[in-house]
């Protein structure tokens, strides 16, 4: 859904959501930079997270670590010999590739294929059409799901082989091409660590080698201690924290999916080994819950089980979402036994262990950990919301449908004119309202006008003041979605929007 996938890039940018990075400068690829609107959006998505993960629980608190760690964190944690990614370099171009992006770019294609069937099928049949039945017993379908499981079964196999020659062989017999070439003269497949270098101190010899953290969940680990002791906190009890992280993606494509600064929300909590299989169960429950809180159609959504497991982990599930380019990672949901306090406390050589009162024995506790991305998870909410709609006089209206908690500007106040005292008023309503909510004041243009334009910017309420204020105190709501006005009264209007805007 190329077409759609465009809209909400330009949509984004036209409405003050999301700039390219430097953009005089002609940009720098993979980095954004979030406007006005999307400031506002990105910080409510991350207070609906931390007030779910750490508010509503009694035995979860948040930190705030720095992004600048001691650089044997990740030695430990296995960033240094193990943050990898395949790549390849093409020959002609010189241009340089992650294989692995490549490939899954392939298969996406045969996906497209397969919903052409599908739309085809559906077209065909009509009412009586059933999609599972269809999908399963199509020859032609099944042949390119079967293809697809090939290709990532032997992809995933050659990926965690030391010599990746798997990886080249299957990009050179799927006859993958350059995208921007076309050209398939491929170099050897190498590893690349993802890791971004900086230093630490004034003179070059006595520089300290850092790294910008590729996850804020590290910082975590290594407070472990600290916030139990300080905290008095009895396992089971979670640490949250939300911040920036930085990775050196070689391919980083489709808008603020895959980045090179983009910021994490991650929780990581603290168990009694032994219990961790419930607790997995929990927290995918959980998670999904919250996602489906926010209102946007549950068909959006699905788990992805991991077969095949990061050596620190004994069961993982992706939450995966329906983004315009189709079903991808959103957050992860990974139990990772006591692999990182353990590392931790090899490099470290301090202890990092738990006494528990009740069984009168220190242990090395498990860790659960939830990990969304607060890019990703703006990218999912923005492009779900952006619709187009038909209206009954043969026009159409864009509206961005965000879930009223998370939108940016939660009521515009408009004078129908700008004259007659009108303007004094909402002037008036918009000084006692923007005490509690985030507020817009808009006298421009005729109001048909100021309605579309807070449509698309996400505005869920507009509320106009025309002559019959005057008269009886009274102003219309209008509701974004259903474009329903309504008379109130002024003196009502705070409880009316926090109804529908808090949670
Ligand atoms: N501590 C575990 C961890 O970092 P991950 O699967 O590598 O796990 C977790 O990352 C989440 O962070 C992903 O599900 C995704 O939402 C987000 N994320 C990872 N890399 C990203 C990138 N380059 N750009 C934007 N978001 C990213």
């Amino acid at each position: 859904n190329e077409d759609q996938f465009k809209k909400v890039i330009s949509h984004a940018k036209e409405y003050g959501y999301v700039f390219q990075s430097s953009e005089i400068y002609d940009g720098l690829s993979a980095v954004y930079d979030y406007a006005q609107n999307g400031a506002e959006l990105k910080k409510n998505i991350r207070d609906y997270w931390w007030k779910a993960m750490v508010q509503m629980n009694e035995n979860i608190v948040g930190i705030d670590s720095a992004i600048f760690m001691h650089p044997t964190i990740w030695k430990a944690s296995g960033h240094v010999d193990a943050f990898n990614d395949p790549l390849i370099d093409n020959k002609d171009s010189k241009k340089r590739y992650r294989a692995d992006v490549l490939i899954e770019d392939y298969c996406a294609k045969i996906e497209g294929k397969i919903d052409k069937e599908v739309a085809k099928a559906e077209k065909r049949f009509g009412e009586a059409f059933n999609k599972e039945e269809f999908v399963s017993t199509n020859p032609r379908v099944v042949g390119y799901q079967e293809k697809i499981t090939e290709i990532l079964a032997r992809m995933g196999k050659s990926l965690e082989a030391e010599d990746l020659v798997d990886v080249k062989a299957l990009i050179e017999e799927l006859e993958i091409a350059d995208p921007l070439t076309g050209s398939r003269n491929w170099t050897e497949v190498k590893q690349f660590n993802l890791m971004f270098g900086t230093k630490l101190g004034a003179s070059a010899e006595h520089a300290m080698d850092l790294y910008l953290r590729p996850e804020t969940a590290q910082g975590i680990f290594v407070n472990f201690l600290n916030v139990q002791k300080s905290g008095r906190m009895k396992i089971p009890f979670g640490i949250a924290q939300t911040g920036k992280a930085f990775r050196n993606e070689i391919v980083a494509r489709q808008f603020i999916f895959r980045m090179r600064e983009f910021e994490q929300m991650e929780m990581q909590f603290f168990i009694k080994p032994g219990t961790q299989k419930e607790w997995f169960e929990y927290w995918k429950e959980t998670r999904m819950k919250w996602h489906l809180s926010l209102g946007m159609n549950a068909d959006n959504y699905r788990f992805h089980d991991h077969d095949k497991l990061a050596h620190y982990a004994d069961a993982a599930t992706d939450i995966e979402f329906k983004f315009p380019f189709g079903f991808k990672e959103l957050e992860g949901i990974h139990s990772r036994t006591d692999f990182d306090l353990k590392q931790h406390e090899e490099f470290s050589g301090k202890k990092l262990q738990y006494f528990d009162h009740e069984d009168n024995a220190s242990y090395t506790p498990y860790v659960l950990e939830t990990s969304i991305g607060l890019d990703r998870m703006f990218l999912a909410v923005f492009s779900n919301s952006l619709v187009e709609e038909e209206l009954e006089n043969n026009t159409t209206r864009t509206v961005l449908k965000l879930p009223a908690v998370l939108a940016p500007v939660k009521a515009a106040i408009l004078p129908l004119v700008k004259k007659d005292g009108l303007p004094e008023i909402a002037r008036q309503i918009f000084e006692d309202l923007k005490w509690d909510f985030n507020v817009d004041y808009d006298e421009k243009d005729a109001v048909g006008r100021r309605y579309r334009r807070q449509d698309a910017n996400g505005t869920p309420f507009c509320i106009t003041v025309d002559h019959d204020t005057l008269e009886d105190n009274t102003v219309t709501i209008r509701h974004r979605d259903t474009m329903e006005q309504k008379r109130v009264k002024i003196a009502d209007l705070k409880d009316i929007i926090k109804a529908e805007v808090d949670v």
